[in-house]
């Protein structure tokens, strides 16, 4: 008996054995394989690959460890295995723009399939050819420029008004939930005429939160785990949105009926056959979009001026000379042309973007095999474009890892964009977005600058898990200035 389990063991370690060598040479095999001309790069388990690696969280203003490893060993363009999908890794900012202008011809969306069950399967970002084309120019039609200037702005400068004058003398405020208040109510109001205060609102804003930690779990469906719970959450919100529907339905019109401006779900329902379900959908996609990314972008600028005193002088005077010149022409409200002209707020914000790194990649799937340079992408393979690694890239930016906004000026006038620099995106699927962002980002730092130095009341850093988070909220101390206003 004890013959037969003895010998049962050693068969059994030495099976491991070779299995464990085999891998090996198959994982050295695959890194010299130039003759095929795939990207080099390891060799993995199928199924869970080197997704715990890739997930493995780091500072937000660098590129990760996973990333900084394979580009020394195979170079900015190599092969992993993600997301339970053979995928290509592309840190070359232009094999990306390549990726980007050919992506009708050569590329589908993709999502790694636990994402897709949380955006829900109606989701903008799953969607291809006509009906992609469809629901964009619908939220092109609401981010539109009239809007932007107008009703956009004009809520956007109240409401930070009303957060940055709650705040008092040498409180400790985190800037992370102010600033998810602010671009929150914003959102709210204009998807589905929903006010701060509203039961509602605080609802969505805990399932959101619940909602986006499963972005960076491992997507196991048992019950208590964080991606259980975030199915939960996203229940939730669709609850939300269908009552809201049912309500409008039965009671006709929106909360806001009355006012000649609709809101995102009434013209949604008004014009066109959705159903309620795509509806949804399409509702939980423009909310999470529209506001947690810019609350992330508003923490980092937080972030990042309180490292740049100097930048924090030079933006202030700007912002004071905007004001200077409003209360010269009889107005105190920041136009439209004022957010236009303020170039040094520009440079500030591109810097934030580039170096906060907060969409830090995207997913396409080659809808045919295609050769670029010395490699082949095989058809179906998953190209994973890391936007960070351009923005991080010495050979693009010098200093790739300090904040310095001044690197944007080319001459006064003129705001220089390298083609690298991508945090929207570019091409067919650029974000509708971005200028929405850039206007929400300059209205909250005008009040704020103009009305409060800060520091940092415990130590706490962007990290990338991959989405970006303030372990700690980022916790600041406020102390007011005095400009006379
Ligand atoms: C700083 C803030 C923001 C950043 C950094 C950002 C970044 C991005 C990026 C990189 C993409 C492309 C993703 C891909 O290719 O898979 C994207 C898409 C998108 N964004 Fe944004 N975004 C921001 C704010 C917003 C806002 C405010 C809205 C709407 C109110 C919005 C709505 C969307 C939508 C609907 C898409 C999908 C577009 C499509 O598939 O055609 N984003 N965003």
């Amino acid at each position: 008996m004890e013959m037969a389990l003895a010998s049962s063991l050693s068969m059994t370690i030495l099976a491991s054995g070779l299995f464990l060598i085999a891998f090996l040479i198959l994982q050295r095999i695959a890194v010299l394989n130039v003759s095929r001309k795939l990207p080099p790069g390891n060799i993995c388990l199928p199924l869970i690959g080197e997704t715990f690696f890739f997930l493995k969280r780091h500072p937000a203003t660098s590129v990760g460890e996973f990333t900084e490893h394979r580009m020394t060993r195979f170079g900015k363009i190599f092969s992993s295995h993600l997301f339970g999908k053979r995928s290509i890794v592309c840190a070359d900012p232009e094999f990306n723009q390549f990726v980007l202008k050919n992506e009708v011809k050569l590329f589908q969306h993709s999502l790694p399939p636990s994402f897709e069950k949380l955006v829900g399967k109606h989701s903008i970002l799953l969607m291809d050819g006509d009906v992609h084309k469809h629901m964009r120019s619908t939220v092109l039609d609401f981010l539109c420029v009239e809007r932007l200037r107008t009703v956009f702005l004009s809520d956007a400068d109240r409401l930070a008004s009303e957060i940055v004058n709650s705040w008092n003398e040498k409180d400790v405020i985190s800037a992370i939930q102010e600033a998810t208040k602010f671009s929150l109510n914003i959102m709210v109001k204009k998807l589905l005429s929903m006010n701060p205060g509203d039961p509602e609102v605080e609802r969505l804003s805990i399932e959101y939160n619940s909602l986006t930690r499963a972005f960076s779990c491992f997507p196991v469906y048992i019950p208590g785990t964080t991606y259980w719970k975030a199915m939960q959450s996203r229940n939730h919100i669709i609850k939300i949105f269908k009552q809201e529907m049912e309500a409008r339905m039965r009671g006709g019109g929106c909360r806001n009926a009355g006012n000649e401006e609709d809101d995102f779900l009434g013209w949604l329902m008004k014009n066109t056959d959705y159903s309620q379900e795509k509806i949804s959908d399409f509702l939980l996609g423009q909310l999470f979009a529209g506001h947690k990314t810019i609350s992330q972008a508003i923490s980092l600028l937080i972030y990042f001026l309180q490292t740049c005193p100097k930048a924090v002088s030079e933006l202030r005077e700007e912002h004071l000379q905007v004001v200077r010149s409003n209360q010269h022409l009889g107005d105190s409200k920041l136009s439209w042309d004022d957010f236009k002209r303020m170039e040094f707020t520009r440079c500030v914000i591109n810097e934030t973007l580039r170096l906060g790194n907060i969409v830090r990649f995207a997913m396409k799937k080659a809808s045919k095999s295609f050769e670029y340079k010395d490699y082949v992408i095989p058809k179906g393979s998953t190209v994973l474009l890391h936007y960070a690694a351009g923005h991080l890239d010495p050979c693009q930016y010098a200093d790739p890892e300090h904040f310095n906004p001044w690197r944007w000026q080319l001459q006064p006038g003129i705001i220089k964009v390298p083609d690298s620099f991508m945090p929207f995106s570019k091409g067919i699927r650029m974000c509708p977005g971005a200028e929405l962002a850039r206007l929400e980002m300059t209205v909250f730092l005008h009040h704020l600058i103009l009305k409060f130095d800060w520091q940092m009341a415990e130590d706490d850093h962007p990290v990338a898990t991959p989405i970006l988070e303030f372990p700690k909220g980022l916790p600041i101390k406020i102390r007011a200035v005095s400009n006379g206003f």
